[in-house]
């Protein structure tokens, strides 16, 4: 009897516990630095695996309605692609400046700095090949949290931008099945800087065709209007009367089309955010979007003031894990972060970062079904 007690008990200290976080060489980029996956598992039955190079997420194996699971998320199966020059950022924490510098220059206490313009005229996501995105983190797991931190310093100048910059990001997957992405950094001299993660989802599983039946909401009344080069105007415009206004939910494919067909037209824009009140403490809405088909919602949450979402544009069929083909707008990505080309924009919130002050950034990505 005492022996049977002993054994239930154990099972269940056994189920209440996330099983470790593993660890696995995920083999050497062309550069010759070997690289490693972390998978973390919850007991909700959600699996997360993260890549050091570029601290991406790089997989979310999520429930749908039934409970049957798929990975959500694009990415793919070789360190090699991931620095390729069409990489188009699968899941990577981009920058130091995440999105677009106007003509890669801006002046910071009276000198002006020259960055790569990697996306002719515009710098974007950071740069080139020291883009924080393109460079291995150092990777430590916590299998208490179910975390894994990704550090990574970067030297004054590296890419252009002033000051040495300490930077980490925390992923942590929790049993309510969020990811929990949280940015900190600090410089030696004053810098700028936008963090944010560019992951893509498709919430019937990667690789499905399209997006265009997922309904999303923005809890934004309002959106940085940008020039022909997606570079913002300065001006902060109503979303009302326009195919922007996602303040009821609206399915993407519903007016995707009234952008036109051009090369890389459609949904790219960034949103401010009205901070309507989430029930996480300090962070507020930014998107709910569900898929009707498997019944995925994912709710994103931030402590920035603005979300770019991006319905994949410039997706154009590219060969991602396990062999699947990521179509033209078949993925979408949500960016928490600051405003674009905010270093020449005095009048959106600041994204200058000091000696002695620390940045912070937190994003939810939370999966439920329905
Ligand atoms: C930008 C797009 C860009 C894409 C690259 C997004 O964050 O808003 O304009 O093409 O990143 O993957």
């Amino acid at each position: 009897m005492m022996i049977l007690r002993t054994a239930a008990l154990a099972t269940l200290a056994i189920a209440s516990v996330a099983p470790a976080v593993e660890v696995a060489e995920f083999g050497k980029t062309p550069g010759g630095e070997m690289t490693h996956v972390y998978t973390l598992e919850n007991k909700s039955g959600m699996k997360v695996k993260l890549l050091d190079l570029g601290a991406t997420l790089m997989a979310a194996e999520v429930p749908d309605k039934e409970g049957k699971t798929a990975d959500v998320l694009f990415g793919f199966d070789d360190p090699a692609k991931y620095l390729s020059d069409d990489n188009q950022y699968f899941g990577n924490v981009v920058g130091r400046y995440g999105n677009r510098i106007a003509k890669g220059k801006f002046t910071l206490d009276g000198k002006e700095y020259t960055l790569a313009t990697n996306n002719p005229p515009n710098h974007l996501h950071g740069g080139g090949d020291r883009a924080l995105s393109k460079v291995v983190w150092k990777g430590e797991k916590s299998d208490a949290d179910n975390s894994v931190t990704f550090s990574y310093t970067s030297p004054d100048g590296e890419e252009g931008y002033p000051g040495e910059l300490k930077a980490q990001v925390t992923y942590t997957l929790t049993d309510d099945n969020a990811v929990r992405i949280e940015y900190e950094a600090t410089t030696d001299k004053p810098t700028v800087l936008n963090l944010t993660n560019h992951a893509y989802f498709n919430l019937s599983g990667a690789g499905s065709p399209t997006i265009n039946d997922h309904v999303v909401t923005l809890y934004a009344d309002h959106y940085t209007p940008v020039d022909d080069t997606l570079i913002t105007t300065g001006e902060i415009a109503k979303v009302e009367g326009t195919a922007l206004d996602f303040r009821e939910p609206h399915a993407i494919g519903d007016r995707v089309d009234s952008f036109g067909d051009a090369e890389g037209a459609g949904y790219d824009h960034n949103f401010v955010l009205n901070k309507t009140p989430s029930d996480v403490e300090g962070l507020h809405k930014a998107a709910t979007v569900k898929d009707p088909k498997s019944g995925r919602v994912l709710t994103v949450l931030t402590d920035q003031p603005g979300v770019q979402f991006y319905g994949g544009n410039f997706l154009k069929g590219q060969t991602g894990k396990d062999g699947k083909t990521y179509a033209h707008r078949s993925g979408f990505c949500l960016e928490t972060q600051h405003y674009p080309d905010s270093p020449n924009k005095p009048d959106f919130p600041s994204v200058v970062l000091r000696p002695g002050e620390t940045y912070t950034h937190t994003c939810v990505y939370a999966f439920s079904a329905e």
